[in-house]
């Protein structure tokens, strides 16, 4: 079955109750607040307020048994070829833990075990040396998931190492992160699984004569030859692997960054956290199981009820950067037109995926959530616990949370058009009982699992990312025309280059 004919029986099942109001789909069901809500580990999570009956439910369910979730992650877990067109696994569940007895799940945990250990001597040796700074130079899935964990969970009173990001090839970025570090007490990751990357190797140079010595340099990468022909001694790369995507690379020695902010035993717990949620992901059939539930609503909101954007909230300062770090796990992944064979899809895939923290985010774009044409479906992410001394504001941070889920879901009426709120949008709540290694963790690794489960239905290959690749080549061609060495073929291009040139 095609997705096109999966997804005709959703827009039916949509269709019967697109006109009845949110709160009235909420009033009408005495339990539905009890049994559309789901507690894994630290983690409780409310599909209350989307727009979903019973029946709507069972279409979905339904949609999980055809697609055959359970023996599409039990491939997942066991390190079949899951990405097809790069004919390789995806086995960043085995980077936390061991929970199929497949031999290329366990020689996968018995790699990333080795790498800890090594990513445990770095720390080490750091520390002999002094190293206050710790600069890591990345980009993408080498960067954006250690700088959310680092992010969220490093003490705000500075760790042992206090740990810089670099990821953007301007210049002034490098200059920024720079500024008031001692290159004598600064050490220098390059994270790169292909170490190919223009960003990262411009940044790396510039950093490797900034440190004036390579006793300082490390490389993460799977690409080992490279980096050494980089100019980064042996016996300073640690391994990477080629059955880790970039953007599914954090829980393995890409890492490191995280461990040096948080400690070994942190980023452990951080894994363990994962582990759990991967654990109830394999195990739970569709009905009781957080990554189903959330997969199957998101393909809902886009492919039944046609929405077109969905925005993560996180109502805690701490995970400011958890949209950022999300719109490459879920853009990257599900940006795609075509099935696995090659064949298009037929019907609409990511929708595009954006947000920022609460309360900030009230005070900039919510009036579009709550007035525009728009209609936006949410995941509201939300901490019980304050870590912060200022209990008032942690009150007053969460009432602002619970407000708006009730405010963007069931409306106000009245008779001023201008003054009335629709209500009617959608919106997911996930509870984590306090932020912490584990709880985050388990949070990102249900977001892995719920666009995995997302690519299972859109039958589309998560684990590879061509589409990036056309600018990339454009812009080494265009390298020569910005230098002045040589003129653009295209004209809209040529005319911007004189331009950039009059500057
Ligand atoms: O943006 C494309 C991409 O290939 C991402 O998938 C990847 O995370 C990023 O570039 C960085 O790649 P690398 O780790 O090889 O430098």
């Amino acid at each position: 079955m095609t997705p096109a004919h999966r997804i005709a029986a959703l827009r039916a099942a949509a269709a019967r109750i697109s006109d009845v109001p949110l709160r009235e789909l909420v009033s009408a069901d005495a339990d539905r607040v009890r049994d559309f809500a789901l507690r894994v580990g630290p983690i409780h999570a409310s599909f209350a307020r989307q727009r979903l009956d019973r029946a709507a439910l069972d279409a979905l369910f339904g949609l999980a048994g055809e697609c055959d979730f359970q023996g599409r992650l039990q491939a997942l877990f066991s390190g079949e070829h899951v990405n097809g067109t790069e004919d390789r696994p995806a086995l960043h569940t085995a980077l936390r833990g061991a929970l199929v007895d497949a031999a290329a799940a366990r020689a996968a945990h018995a790699q990333a075990r080795e790498g800890r250990d090594a990513m445990r001597g770095v720390i080490e040796g750091l520390r002999a040396l002094g190293v206050r700074d710790v600069v890591s130079v990345g980009i993408g899935g080498s960067d954006l998931g250690p700088r959310l964990a680092v992010d969220a969970l490093a003490p705000v009173s500075g760790g042992e190492f206090r740990v810089h990001f670099l990821s953007n090839v301007d210049g002034h970025a490098a200059q920024r992160v720079l500024a008031g570090l001692d290159p004598a007490r600064t050490a220098a990751l390059l994270i790169s699984k292909s170490f190919g990357t223009q960003e990262t190797l411009l940044n790396g140079a510039i950093l490797r004569d900034w440190l004036g010595d390579d006793a300082r340099l490390f490389a993460i990468t799977s690409n080992e030859q490279r980096a050494a022909g980089y100019g980064v001694p042996a016996e300073r790369i640690l391994p990477m692997w080629d059955w880790v995507g970039g953007r599914y690379s954090m829980w393995s020695t890409v890492g490191l960054p995280i461990a040096l902010a948080i400690g070994m035993d942190g980023f452990e717990a951080l894994l363990a956290g994962a582990a759990e949620m991967d654990a109830h992901v394999l195990h739970e059939p569709p009905r009781s199981n957080l990554a189903a539930w959330h997969a199957l609503v998101a393909v809902w909101n886009r492919n039944a009820l046609g929405l077109a954007s969905h925005a993560v909230l996180p109502y805690d300062e701490r995970l400011r950067l958890l949209p950022n770090y999300l719109q490459q796990l879920v853009m990257e992944s599900l940006g795609k037109s075509v099935r696995r064979d090659g064949s298009p899809v037929g019907v609409d895939t990511v929708p595009v995926w954006w947000g920022g923290p609460g309360t900030d985010t009230q005070h900039s774009f919510f009036q579009a959530l709550h007035q525009g044409t728009l209609r936006v479906p949410c995941d509201f992410i939300g901490v019980a616990q304050a870590d912060a001394p200022y209990a008032g504001n942690h009150q007053a941070l969460l009432s602002n949370l619970l407000a708006q889920g009730e405010a963007f879901a069931n409306g106000q009426d009245s008779e001023d058009p201008h003054r009335a709120y629709p209500g009617g949008r959608p919106g997911t709540m996930l509870l984590l009982d306090a932020l912490t290694p584990h709880s985050l963790g388990a949070l990102v690794s249900m977001y892995e699992h719920s666009v995995y489960l997302q690519s299972v239905v859109w039958d589309i290959n998560a684990f590879d990312q061509f589409g990036v690749e056309l600018g990339k080549q454009i812009a080494n061609r265009l390298l020569p025309v910005v230098r002045g060495e040589a003129e653009a073929d295209d004209p809209v291009t040529r005319a911007l280059v004189v331009e950039l040139r009059r500057a």
